[in-house]
């Protein structure tokens, strides 16, 4: 819980409220602080009724389910809708057809050049999704099948997930910006029967090559029969004679009807895997099902976004992480509103990108993460003033605390101190938002992600699984299932026990803590487990050191999370190297670019410091709490540091940690 003291005393001295707007509470989902608390009653005194009735508003079921919901945590074991039966991209496309949408946009793509811009209806996007499931069909893909995607945020990003969900195969999208040895490890895990990629992905006016790393991945990946490449950049790439195949050539095929009868599907099969980052070990493979997953992203993009037909929905995050996958994907098109999806980055070609997209396409409703915002902040107000906002009604963030600072600094430049923020706290594992702000009914203050969403029994525990008092920290827990919850980990059964619901007896565990204040206001202060929130995305300790340790040089390493201004926590290595290397800049450089290739940029070392030694206790468990002080230059209080081994080490490393600087 690196700084999360001085978090807590900031969050504490913030006293601010600020009520939600008059205009357009009416029109609202959800109107009132008295709504939200009757609902959210109802939700608690009779949970089967209150998801029952979401699930039947919101999805088109082939066959209703027997039974709402079968549960058990100590299992753990969890059953949505059993019985029922469904198709995904069903409800995503073909219903649209015949509800007087089939001409709206689905999607809006705006390429990373500005001239590059799509425009999918709901029955442009029917067919294309079509025409790809019957290539899948093609290449052998069946129900059940797995299916990795590993593609830059192009239109054909979106179109294989739903095919897949049409032919009932199950993706697992690996974040193009993933190296191509994390690329490997995550096919091989799922075993997935096709790949598809793309030449390039095109970021801030560059062409950077990606089919080297599908190639890279492929060479020890015997599961995958064929590999389907979008051509994007045009560039040169080799293709693998039997294996590789153009996707533009494939839809265009003779045999390729626009016509694909979609699967029908049981509530509990499985939608996607995606991977995620844990405290230990490999990434973990989050299982998400159909009739679950799908109810969830939907009702709670109604609701925490107030989703409304008329809508330019914008949440610009990237399809290969979860926030994609729910609030770009399947919530939105489920409900079949207009999702606008972006390729570029927001300082391309200057810093004022996003809020000339939101003029553009005069966008309502606008979704980010708080890093963005720190990242955009430090270039001033001048930016924004070049473009018309006044099409904006609602703001949101997701991925990590959202410091008051940058709130304050969202509320007043991009939201013209009328817009609400709702601040959505969730996680891969949750499918979709669990704590969060309803624009029209919930007072905000700023740094808060605020209330449970109905349905959602959230709670703050001590160590001692006893509810924490008011403004006590804890472990935030859920003590309900909820539809949108992960099903388990890929291949890992013991895994997913041991990882979410063995801290408390019948309890989820987020792995974060947070407290909750007089008036019922929840404040999320981090991780508590070793994963390092870079920039709103998950990494694991464990998986960077590994990456460390397995270049030639490194003995041992200790990777911790350090404070950072725009990236939020910034990953610092202590590394210990083997007798025969010697310390040096180079080999600093070839270590943060080891670790580049090993696992991807996102996962580069901030600061690499060399430790002859690490703090280790006498049964040699690496002291983290230690190491996060010295990267954060506190080296006040180290906390009781009898059970070390060799106490001299922590003065070694504070001197070096000085000369650092
Ligand atoms: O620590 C929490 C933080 O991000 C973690 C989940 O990361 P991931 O699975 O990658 O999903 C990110 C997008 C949902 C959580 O355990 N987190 C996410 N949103 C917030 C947050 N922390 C505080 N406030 C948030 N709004």
């Amino acid at each position: 819980m690196s700084g999360s003291e001085d978090k807590i005393t900031s969050l504490l001295s913030e006293g601010r409220v600020f009520d939600p707007p008059e205009e357009g509470r009416d029109q609202a989902w959800i109107k009132s602080m008295d709504q939200y608390r009757e609902l959210y009653q109802r939700s608690m005194d009779d949970p089967e009724g209150f998801w029952a009735e979401r699930a039947e508003e919101l999805v088109t079921w082939d066959r209703k389910w027997d039974k709402v919901l079968e549960w058990d945590f100590t299992k753990p074991e969890i059953k949505w809708f059993e019985g029922g039966k469904l198709n995904v991209s069903y409800n995503c496309l073909d219903r649209h057809l015949t509800d007087g949408r089939r001409n709206k946009a689905a999607i809006i793509w705006q390429g990373e050049p500005e001239e590059d811009v799509k425009v999918y209806t709901y029955q442009m996007l029917h067919t294309e999704v079509c025409r790809f499931a019957n290539v899948l069909k093609k290449k052998g893909v069946k129900k059940g099948d797995r299916v990795s995607i590993y593609l830059p945020m192009i239109p054909e990003l979106a179109i294989a997930l739903l095919a897949c969900a049409r032919i009932g195969a199950m993706h697992s999208v690996v974040f193009a910006g993933f190296s191509a040895v994390a690329l490997q490890s995550r096919i091989q895990d799922c075993q997935a029967k096709v790949l598809i990629t793309a030449d390039a992905v095109l970021r801030a006016g560059k062409t950077i090559p990606l089919k080297p790393n599908a190639d890279q991945a492929l060479e020890d990946a015997p599961s995958v029969e064929s590999c389907i490449v979008v051509q994007r950049a045009g560039n040169e790439v080799s293709m693998q004679e039997g294996r590789d195949s153009w996707w533009h050539e494939e839809i265009a095929a003779d045999d390729i009807t626009s016509e694909c009868e979609p699967e029908i599907m049981d509530a509990e099969d499985t939608l996607f895997i995606l991977y995620t980052s844990g405290s230990t070990g490999k990434p973990k493979g989050v299982v998400h099902t159909t009739g679950g997953y799908l109810t969830y992203a939907m009702h709670t993009c109604q609701w925490v976004f107030d989703l409304k037909d008329n809508d330019v929905y914008w949440c610009t995050a990237d399809i290969g992480w979860i926030t994609g996958h729910s609030y770009i994907l399947y919530g939105p098109l489920g409900l079949g509103a207009t999702s606008l999806m972006f390729e570029g980055v927001p300082s391309y070609p200057g810093p004022d990108r996003f809020w000339k997209i939101v003029e553009k396409f005069r966008v309502n409703i606008f979704y980010t993460a708080p890093t963005v915002i720190r990242a955009l902040m430090r270039e001033g107000e001048e930016p924004i003033k070049r473009w018309d906002l006044s099409s904006l009604r609602i703001l949101g963030s997701v991925g990590e605390p959202i410091n008051p600072e940058a709130w304050m600094w969202y509320y007043v430049n991009i939201g013209k101190s009328k817009l609400p923020i709702v601040d959505t706290w969730w996680q891969t594992e949750t499918g979709g938002i669990l704590i969060s702000p309803l624009p029209y009914a919930t007072p905000l203050k700023p740094g808060s992600a605020t209330f449970p969403l109905p349905g959602v029994d959230a709670a703050i525990y001590t160590e001692e699984g006893k509810e924490a008092a008011p403004n006590e920290g804890g472990h935030l827990v859920i003590r309900k299932p909820w539809p949108g919850m992960l099903r388990g980990v890929f291949g890992d059964p013991e895994r997913f026990k041991k990882t979410y619901f063995s801290r408390f007896e019948n309890i989820y565990d987020p792995e974060d803590g947070a407290r909750k204040d007089e008036e019922g206001y929840f404040w999320i202060m981090g991780r508590l487990d070793d994963v390092i929130n870079v920039s709103g995305h998950r990494l694991g300790t464990a998986e960077i050191e590994s990456a460390l340790v397995s270049h030639p040089a490194v003995a041992e390493a200790a990777v911790v999370g350090m404070p950072h201004p725009v990236k939020g926590q910034a990953i610092y290595a202590y590394v210990t190297l083997t007798a025969a290397a010697q310390e040096s800049d180079e080999l600093l450089a070839e270590l943060r670019q080891h670790v580049r290739k090993e696992i991807g940029p996102i996962a580069t070392p901030e600061v690499i410091q060399w430790a002859p030694g690490l703090p280790k206790t006498r049964s040699g468990k690496i002291m983290r709490r230690i190491l996060r002080k010295i990267a954060a230059n506190d080296f006040g209080d180290f906390g009781d540091t009898s059970t070390l081994a060799d106490p001299s080490v922590v003065d070694h490393l504070v001197e070096g940690k000085k000369k650092l600087g």
